[in-house]
């Protein structure tokens, strides 16, 4: 059974525009996965307290300590949080723009799930990811324009998410819009019905995936989830398949 991990960043909570712009997204996900659980986690408040400094020294030591070895402080909440991301199969992560960016409950959340030997490891040639890749959906409400017309705004969410996610894994990432939530209500609702076409357009052109597909992904997701310890006969059907995955995914 699939798992959706919906995440809500606005502190205006579920009448918010990004709130319901991301139920929208688990909703076309649930029409191709019905059985899909769904993990909520609600940032909006500041749910998510900042990093404490034995989590902020863990970065810059070769070894773990004794606090991350624990899981204690910072690290139980962040395990908790990873744990959350790698039993599922998609994330939406719902959230306004705030000052260019993400707003900083967004922040704290990933300061969270980026951990340095655990989702993410710091070799001769930088940082590479430890956590398999499974689509990322981000429905963003913004004030203003930042994509495109002539009152455009510098846009660092866009970029920052991507580069973020990627560094942990996360590659497949696809960006929904409301892009103007302060003009009048009448624009508004032309910008909303823009969006819910694009919405359409993109999951009705996604191909169902086959039982053999899906289970094989699931198999992948299993054995990466596991430390890639990797032990399976070699008459397996899908080993070849599996094989190929882990030799591009160890290759990162
Ligand atoms: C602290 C703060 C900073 C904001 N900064 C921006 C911004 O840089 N650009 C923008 O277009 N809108 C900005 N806005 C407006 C919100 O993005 C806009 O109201 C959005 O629709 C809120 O989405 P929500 O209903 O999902 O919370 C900001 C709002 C707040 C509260």
């Amino acid at each position: 059974m699939a798992n959706i991990l919906h995440i809500n960043c606005s502190p205006v909570g579920p009448r918010s525009e990004s709130y319901k712009l991301s139920e929208r997204i688990v909703a076309l996900l649930l029409k191709r996965e019905p059985t899909a659980t769904i993990t909520g986690r609600f940032l909006g408040s500041g749910t998510i307290p900042h990093i404490d400094a034995e989590y902020a020294a863990a970065l810059g030591a070769a070894e773990a300590s004794s606090a991350e070895k624990r899981l204690e402080g910072s690290f139980s909440l962040s395990e908790e949080l990873v744990q959350e991301l790698e039993i599922a199969d998609y994330v939406v992560i719902g959230t306004p723009m705030h000052n260019f960016t993400v707003p900083s409950t967004l922040k704290a959340w990933i300061d969270h799930v980026a951990r340095v030997r655990r989702t993410f490891t710091i070799g001769r040639q930088g940082k590479v990811a430890s956590l398999r890749d499974r689509p990322v959906f981000v429905a963003v409400a913004s004030g203003g324009r930042y994509s495109s017309g002539p009152a455009r705004q510098p846009d660092f969410l866009t970029p920052y998410l991507n580069a973020v996610l990627g560094m942990i894994g996360l590659c497949d990432v696809t960006f929904f819009s409301i892009e103007g939530t302060a003009l009048s209500p009448e624009t508004v609702a032309v910008i909303r019905a823009e969006t819910e076409r694009k919405l359409e357009a993109h999951f009705s052109s996604l191909s169902s995936p086959s039982p053999d597909e899906l289970a094989k992904q699931r198999r992948l997701g299993e054995l990466l989830d596991d430390g890639l310890k990797l032990t399976f006969p070699a008459s397996d059907p899908v080993a070849p398949f599996i094989e190929e995955q882990l030799t591009s995914h160890r290759g990162r």
